[in-house]
């Protein structure tokens, strides 16, 4: 029997954050062995929005049509609805994630993709799927156990479910993307801030054709404020589409300090009846979950050999959609960094930068959506509702908004005010996508950070200024129209120059040859491999047409240059020996 296997990194969990490192490690033909403990992947929806950031790093690794095909499109997504049932008093409205005409405007020209909803029970197997294609040898209903480290590598003890045997596998690095109760980063104790189980919610499944309630106003979030609906939970009641319009999910909160409720398939129907606003509605009941909402984060993110990524190290209600988004982007960060350090074309000292980028975004998103879930208070405080009032009292409170007296005009205002807070959970683009590393993977190039011209949480704005993504501009040619993005497939690093710049393209081939890396130099401009279509790279490019930009595999900006220097190969040839930790 065997009982040892070997390679170069070990996966625990297939979860978002597992899954997608599964496949970017195999993108990239790392050997990798991914294990997860149940028989399948996720059984129920859980995360759904999939955003902007997410989708173009499943398209720079060849899945964004498969997610597409599955998903609910963009303009189906975003007429999120306030009120007291779906067939009730509608309070409010607010066009979200990008589906107001503007902030399309802001979508469309930050990125080639759009985002859309993607229920997690839909794209775990396409993660799953293509990973194991590429590669990835994929173990399920097995279960990890324990490991131990040394100088050179892990030796991970797991348990067959189905046959009850214990077996080793020796790899290189160990991933553990195993959820908010990872025993990984128990296990190598990784440091955290912040509190688990702040908040009880409980989802709900369901069947009922709701399409009638929808046609007009087609969301997926229609949040329900009736007694009880501020009560732990993540800010209001919410009755969720998972498919359109015949699948949904209910989360709705309770009070954890009370233990936790037991929930029957009769509970479960009245509050789907209530939060519809149907009595005798015809829904079926497809699951009961009970979770905790949690407000913590890892400082450090892995210790020696060993990464811990997604709920792992950032532990949040998933107000604002940021959990399996972020889940897929620290992988993300981290698997070409280990393929660069595996190849032996970076030191070991790359990896640290993992804990130094993501850790400051696990921290960022935690306290976006716990802040996002609270703000729903102010939208109770408007309407005048507290916890303690019967559906009669809330109901006389919410009609007082109608009034023609000052105080009705008074309330409308507020309510308006409340709802204009809520940008900061739907529609938070800056968020999603000004993401920002400082490491040592990162070069400074002495200028200041440019200061946002708007709310830097709500807008998204497009700059080359080391650490920050690479914008995104259509380039081309007669027969082909491309993103800056495909121009720096994740396998390699890219220098983006122009015609001027050429001398810069010279210098990338040659430290090609004394480096051994993949770099690869796009010229930009008429004639050359790609031309400006539109003339915005040279808007947002950051530099004049002889300086260069040079972009990371993960599409963060690493370097740039001005404009043209005495010797580029010297200049080249320093910034990315620093860059990879190279001695
Ligand atoms: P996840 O928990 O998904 O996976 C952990 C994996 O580890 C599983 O495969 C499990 O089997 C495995 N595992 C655990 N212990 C193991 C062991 N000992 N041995 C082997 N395997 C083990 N996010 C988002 O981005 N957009 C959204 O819209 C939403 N919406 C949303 C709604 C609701 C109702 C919820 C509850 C959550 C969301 N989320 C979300 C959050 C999202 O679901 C969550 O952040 C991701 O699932 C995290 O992915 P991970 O891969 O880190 O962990």
């Amino acid at each position: 029997m065997v009982t040892f296997v070997e390679t170069d990194v070990v996966i625990i969990g297939s979860g978002p954050a597992g899954a997608s490192a599964a496949l970017f490690l195999s993108t990239l033909g790392v050997p990798n062995i991914m294990i997860t403990k149940y028989r399948w992947t996720a059984n129920t929806p859980r995360a759904h929005i999939t955003n902007q950031r997410t989708m173009e790093i499943l398209r720079d690794v060849g899945v964004e049509d498969q997610v597409l095909a599955d998903a609910t499109p963009h303009h189906l997504i975003g007429d999120t609805v306030f009120c007291t049932a779906i067939t009730g008093e509608e309070i409010g409205r607010i066009l979200t994630w990008g589906t107001h005409p503007a902030r399309h405007a802001d979508h469309v020209l930050a990125s080639p993709s759009l985002n859309c909803d993607i229920p997690q029970t839909y794209l775990e197997p396409i993660l799953v799927r293509n990973a194991t294609e590429r590669g990835t040898r994929t173990q399920f209903s097995t279960e990890y156990l324990g490991h131990e480290q040394d100088s050179e590598g892990v030796t991970v003890r797991v348990l067959d479910r189905l046959t009850g045997n214990e077996y080793t596998i020796r790899a290189k690095y160990l991933i553990g993307a195993d959820g908010a109760r990872s025993a990984v980063a128990a296990d190598i104790g990784l440091p955290y801030e912040g509190q688990m189980d702040v908040a009880g919610s409980m989802n709900i499944t369901f069947k009922a054709d709701l399409s009638e309630l929808c046609r007009h106003r087609p969301s997926v979030l229609y949040w329900v404020i009736q007694p009880g609906a501020n009560v732990g939970g993540i800010g209001a009641g919410l009755v969720r589409m998972v498919r359109p319009w015949n699948e949904w999910l209910i989360v709705w909160g309770f009070d954890l300090s009370q233990g936790v409720p037991e929930v029957t398939e009769q509970d479960a129907l009245q509050i789907v009846r209530n939060l519809v606003g149907d009595p005798g509605l015809d829904a079926e009941i497809t699951g009961i979950s009970l979770w905790g909402n949690n407000e913590q984060y890892a400082t450090r993110l892995h210790s020696g050999r060993v990464f811990c990524a997604g709920d792992a190290v950032h532990k949040h209600p998933p107000s604002n959609g940021l959990g399996s988004n972020t889940s897929i982007q620290d992988s993300y960060n981290l698997a070409w960094k280990l393929a660069l350090v595996l190849s032996g074309q970076a030191g070991a000292d790359l990896l640290e930068t993992y804990s130094d980028e993501r850790a400051p975004v696990a921290r960022q998103i935690v306290t976006r959506a716990n802040k996002s879930a609270r703000e729903f208070g102010a939208l109770f405080e408007a309407l005048g509702l507290d916890a303690s009032q019967s559906a009669a009292e809330m109901d006389a409170r919410i009609e007082e908004h109608k009034d023609s007296s000052l105080a009705g005009a008074a309330k409308r205002a507020a309510v308006r005010e409340a709802m204009e807070l809520k940008n900061y959970e739907f529609n938070a683009h800056g968020v999603e996508m000004g993401q920002s590393y400082v490491s040592s993977a990162v070069v400074a190039d002495g200028t200041e950070k440019p200061s946002p011209s708007r709310d830097p949480e709500l807008y998204y704005e497009p700059s080359t200024w080391p650490g920050v993504r690479l914008p995104h501009a259509w380039v081309g040619d007669s027969r082909s129209k491309l993103s800056t993005h495909d121009l720096v497939p994740y396998g390699q690093f890219t220098l983006l120059t122009g015609i001027t710049g050429e001398a810069w393209a010279d210098a990338a081939l040659k430290v090609v040859d004394r480096l051994g890396i993949p770099l690869r130099a796009v010229v930009v401009g008429p004639g050359r491999e790609v031309t400006d279509l539109y003339f915005d790279w040279s808007r947002l490019s950051g530099v004049d047409e002889d300086g260069a930009v040079l972009v990371r595999p993960d599409k963060h900006v690493a370097w740039r240059a001005a404009s043209a220097v005495q010797d580029p190969e010297a200049e080249l040839l320093s910034v990315l020996t620093a860059v990879l930790s190279r001695e």
